[in-house]
């Protein structure tokens, strides 16, 4: 008898366990819903462990936020120290969870340690987004050996070393990797080599790393983007005679709606290629530019 109702005790204390939780799920993505306007696309990614570096700002900023509100856990890798901790703090007012290790990733050590942090304080990763960048002008008649070098160390050495200190951990989750690049790669833009140098590699390692990670069940993808306004982008259109001109004339070349594509169309597919959703999805550059680059020479 007594045995009978201890049971049904505990069974009524895990039921009430359970219930709180979800309650607790639930209002969490609702108010990051409703204090960060940001939807929910049900994707099962609660707890999971995403490093986003760049996550500070423009587009990694974006993504980090996505992902909370997907019940993920974005781990910022950034070095502007004052951003990365803003990001953390409004993720944390809208009810999410992330982190923030501050690092300048031109340097492979500090790679090192901001991975080891992330394995120390939550002790597995799910996901990486190799994403800091900096389209820096380094061109072909001004640049120099040291310009070139510091470029590619700054937009793709780093994509490199990240996957590399990460990989352990990836491997004992069968995580995902998301490599944003640029249609740079693709198209060119004249003056900036080192940039250009840097997005064709990051486009050539994503085949390299699928093929190589296929047999731990590692997905890698590359999310190519071509005018989303950020404040890199905003700091790069500000150096011409006539910005806004400028800007017409960009969006007009656009093909879908003749606009630029938003942060948060590029972090929703981020979002959804580190998730099971995408579990067919394998080696693949996925273009989010309204078809910019695939469409525009077609309509001229
Ligand atoms: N905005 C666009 O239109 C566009 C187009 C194509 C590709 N991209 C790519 O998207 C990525 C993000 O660009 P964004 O426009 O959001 O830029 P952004 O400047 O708004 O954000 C980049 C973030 O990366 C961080 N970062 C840069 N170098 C770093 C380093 N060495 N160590 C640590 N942190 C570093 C910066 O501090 C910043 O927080 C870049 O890789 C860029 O090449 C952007």
């Amino acid at each position: 008898m007594i045995f009978y109702a201890v049971s049904g005790g505990i069974k009524q204390l895990l039921l009430l366990r359970i219930l709180f939780f979800h309650y607790c799920a639930y209002w969490r993505k609702w108010k990051l819903r409703f204090f960060i306007n940001i939807d929910h696309m049900n994707l099962s990614l609660d707890g999971h462990i995403v490093i986003v570096t760049g996550g500070a700002s423009g587009i990694g900023e974006m993504i980090c936020k996505v992902l909370s509100a997907e019940g993920a856990i974005p781990c910022i890798i950034d070095r502007n120290k004052e951003a990365g901790i803003r990001v953390v703090n409004e993720i944390a007012a809208a009810g999410g969870q992330a982190h923030f290790a501050p690092a300048d990733l031109t340097d492979a050590t500090a790679c090192q340690n901001a991975v080891q942090d992330v394995i120390t304080k939550f002790g597995c990763i799910n996901g990486l987004v190799n994403n800091a960048g900096l389209n820096d002008g380094v061109s072909l008649t001004k640049g120099t050996y040291d310009l070139f070098v510091n470029s590619l160390k700054t937009n793709v050495v780093h994509y490199y070393m990240m996957a590399h200190f990460a990989l352990p951990a990836l491997i004992q989750t069968k995580g995902a990797i998301v490599n944003i690049s640029s249609k740079v790669a693709e198209t060119g833009q004249g003056n900036t080599s080192g940039y250009a140098a840097s997005n064709g590699i990051r486009n050539e390692m994503v085949e390299s790393w699928a093929l190589e990670l296929n047999t731990y069940g590692i997905r890698v993808n590359a999310v190519i983007v071509a005018e989303c306004m950020t404040p890199q982008y905003e700091w790069w259109i500000n150096q011409d005679d006539d910005p806004q001109q400028r800007l017409n004339e960009i969006n007009s070349r656009i093909p879908l709606e003749n606009r630029m594509t938003t942060t948060k169309e590029i972090a929703d597919m981020v979002t959804f290629l580190l998730s099971g959703k995408a579990a067919g999805i394998n080696g693949e550059l996925l273009h989010i530019d309204g078809g910019y680059v695939h469409l525009d020479r077609r309509l001229r």
